[in-house]
């Protein structure tokens, strides 16, 4: 049997750090689908085709040919991960998400990755709807002010210009778009593990999860 393990939360949760570091220690593939959602916008934005022209989005997606590589994202044989992150992509990737049509491609995508390798994929909508029946879920939560403190740190480091006014709304906005949305809205699953990571370092968070992971691997 595969391994599965989802792990869904809002925003600069620190999903993305902890699921690479969860991969590497259990030797298994990382899915970020975040970076599959920004690629579309991405692609979008640079065509000129807006959230509500569904015909040209569905067309979009139906033509790109993704995968991961070493985390990486790799879009029609280019390496765009680092372009995915920016507050341009940022800034609309929730609205473009929110539509059902778009979801329902990558989420089959998303399935078929699972159905190939053992995963730890992370998103807004893997426990509930992506990998339903993953033997482990997990919710990470984290305060907003935490979470875009987090991310502003994240970027000074990089010697990105940004402000944290600008992020915290940037979180805020995607928060707010994410959970309400009528399909597949950021929620946690009910069998999912919630874990509120305000006051945990990422190596805290790790040894949580594996620990949880690990006790449940010994007695399968
Ligand atoms: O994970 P990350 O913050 O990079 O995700 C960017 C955006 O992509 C989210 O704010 C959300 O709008 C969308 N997303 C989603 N479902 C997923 C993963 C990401 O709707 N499974």
């Amino acid at each position: 049997m595969r391994i599965s393990i989802a792990i869904d939360g809002p925003a600069g949760a620190g999903k993305s750090t902890i699921a690479k570091k969860i991969a590497k220690e259990l030797g298994i593939m990382y899915i970020n689908t975040g970076l599959m959602y920004r690629a579309v916008t991405l692609k979008a934005i640079e065509e000129n085709i807006s959230p509500d022209n569904i015909e040209a989005l569905s067309m979009l997606v139906d033509r790109m040919d993704m995968y991961f590589e070493n985390d990486d994202l790799i879009v029609d044989g280019q390496n765009i991960t680092s372009k995915l992150t920016t507050a341009e992509v940022s800034k609309h990737v929730a609205s473009y998400a929110s539509i059902a049509e778009l979801r329902e491609r990558l989420v089959v995508l998303q399935r078929n990755l699972a159905s190939k390798f053992d995963i730890i994929m992370d998103g807004r909508d893997i426990g509930t709807v992506v990998l339903k029946n993953a033997a482990f879920k997990f919710y990470l939560t984290a305060t907003p002010e935490e979470r875009a403190n987090r991310r502003y740190k994240e970027l000074l480091s990089k010697s990105a210009v940004c402000s944290y006014e600008e992020i915290l709304k940037d979180i805020i906005d995607r928060d707010y778009i994410d959970m309400n949305r009528s399909v597949n809205p950021l929620t946690k699953a009910e069998d999912a593990i919630e874990i509120d990571t305000t006051s945990l370092s990422i190596d805290e968070i790790v040894k949580t999860i594996l620990d949880y992971i690990k006790k449940d691997l010994n007695n399968l």
